[in-house]
This record gives structure tokens, sequence and C-alpha cells, in this order.
């Protein structure tokens, strides 16, 4: 099995590779960033040409808790250029060879496109956007039997906060987060299962932040 993933420097993204190759999974980590599509058209062209790719997950993503009017212009296109713009576009950019070879897509949303959270409007709008991308696509592609599954974590322990110069953190007790690896696991059972996983929401036990 070969598949693409993006956000793998970090992370939920490294987590996920991790796994996957420790289960001889072959993963092509995708280093564009999105501020060029026909950069990443071109880039997408030539894995094809080589592999046969059977999987994508999109994982890298940004994030902003700050109230709306304090959001620069820019930060909210950048938000939705990472968190939206870029998935849908790999997404497109790689449907056929999804589709040839019966594969799967992975988005990584967030508890965030379910619950409404204070300061969260941007960072939630990008986030539902793409859960329900997902959803919308599956009904679009099942007939090709392809798998399409939005992962909904809530806080998770990664350099997400730190990376986003973010004032808060998941409280560092293992009860409040979860760990990196448990979403690499359920990415596991979502590619290895027949049948399609196609929402799935992972919450840590307790709830708490702390500063940081
Ligand atoms: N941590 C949480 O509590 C949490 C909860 C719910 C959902 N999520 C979502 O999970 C995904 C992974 O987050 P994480 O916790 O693993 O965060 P992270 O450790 O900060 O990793 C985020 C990844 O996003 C990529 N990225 C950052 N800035 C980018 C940019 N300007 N352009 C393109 N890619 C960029 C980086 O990938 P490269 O450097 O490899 O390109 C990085 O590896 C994100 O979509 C995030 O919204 C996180």
């Amino acid at each position: 099995m070969q598949g693409i993933i993006t956000g793998y420097s970090s992370g939920i993204g490294e987590a996920i590779c991790k796994k996957l190759e420790s289960k001889g999974i072959e993963v092509i980590k995708l280093k564009s960033r999105l501020n060029r599509v026909d950069k990443v058209e071109e880039e997408i062209k030539e894995i094809t040409k080589k592999h046969n790719i059977s999987f994508l997950i999109n994982s890298a993503g940004i994030g902003i808790f700050e109230p709306l009017e304090t959001i620069s212009t820019k930060k909210i296109k950048e938000i939705i250029d990472i968190n939206l713009l870029a998935p849908i576009i790999l997404t497109k950019l790689l449907l056929p060879s999804l589709k040839k070879n019966k594969g799967t897509l992975i988005n990584i949303s967030s508890i965030e496109a379910i619950k409404a959270s204070k300061y969260s409007s941007v960072y939630s709008a990008s986030k539902a956007a793409i859960r329900h991308f997902s959803h919308s696509l599956f009904e679009e592609v099942r007939k090709s039997e392809v798998k399409v599954c939005s992962i909904n974590p809530d806080l998770t322990n990664t350099p997400f906060f730190k990376n986003n110069n973010l004032k808060f953190q998941p409280k560092q007790q293992e009860a409040y987060y979860i760990d990196p690896q448990e979403i690499a696991q359920i990415v596991w059972m979502i590619l290895t299962t027949k049948s399609v996983i196609s929402d799935i929401t992972i919450r840590p036990k307790k709830v708490g932040v702390e500063k940081r």
C-alpha cells in the first residue's frame, strides 16, 4: 500500500507516519505548502506517475483562538487556505488514483467542527467545512468504493499549541489529552477495515486546559 500524508513533520501527522511505516506501508510525505497550486499539481503528477497512491491523509493544519475582530484578514485567509483549500485541492488531484485503487481519504478535522467554542470561529469554520466536505464527497465517490473519513480529535498532546503560539494547552496529565499515537491507531483501523468508518470523534476522559 502506498499513500500520501501532509503535516508529517509534527504531532498527529508524524505519529501516523511512524505507525504506517511500522506496518510496512510506504508513506509519501508531501513537502509542498499550498502557496502555488500549479506547483502542487506538478508534484502530484510526478508522484502519481511513479506510485500507486491508495490513500491520502490530510493532517497539516494551523489554529488560532482569538476574537474575530482581532484576527487579520491575511491570517483568516491563511487558515482557510491551509485547513480547507489545500486538502480540497489535493483530494481533487488524487481522486483518480483513489478511485482506481478503491482507496481511502482521511481528513483530520477537529472537535471544533462539532461543538461551538468562544474565540474559535475561523478555525471552527475551516474544520466544520472540511468535515462536511468529507461526508458530501463520500456520497459522490462511494460508487467507486472509495472510503472517506473525517477524524475529529479533541485536545491532543502535540506541538500544535506551541507551533501556533496559543496561550493554552491541554492539562499535562494523561486523562486530559489524547495521545497522537491513539489517532495513528485509529487511522490504521480506518485503512484496514473493509467497511467505511466515515466519522470518528475522539475525546480525552477529562476536560481541562492550562496556561502555556
Ligand atoms: N493538537 C490538537 O489538539 C488538535 C485537535 C484537533 C485537531 N487537530 C488538527 O490536527 C492536525 C494536526 O495537528 P497537530 O496537533 O499535529 O499540530 P502540529 O504538531 O502543529 O502539526 C501541524 C502540521 O501542519 C503543518 N503546517 C503547519 N503550518 C503549515 C503551513 N503554513 N502550511 C502547510 N502546512 C503547515 C506542518 O506540517 P509540515 O511542516 O510537515 O508541512 C505540521 O507538521 C491539524 O489539522 C489540527 O488542526 C489538532
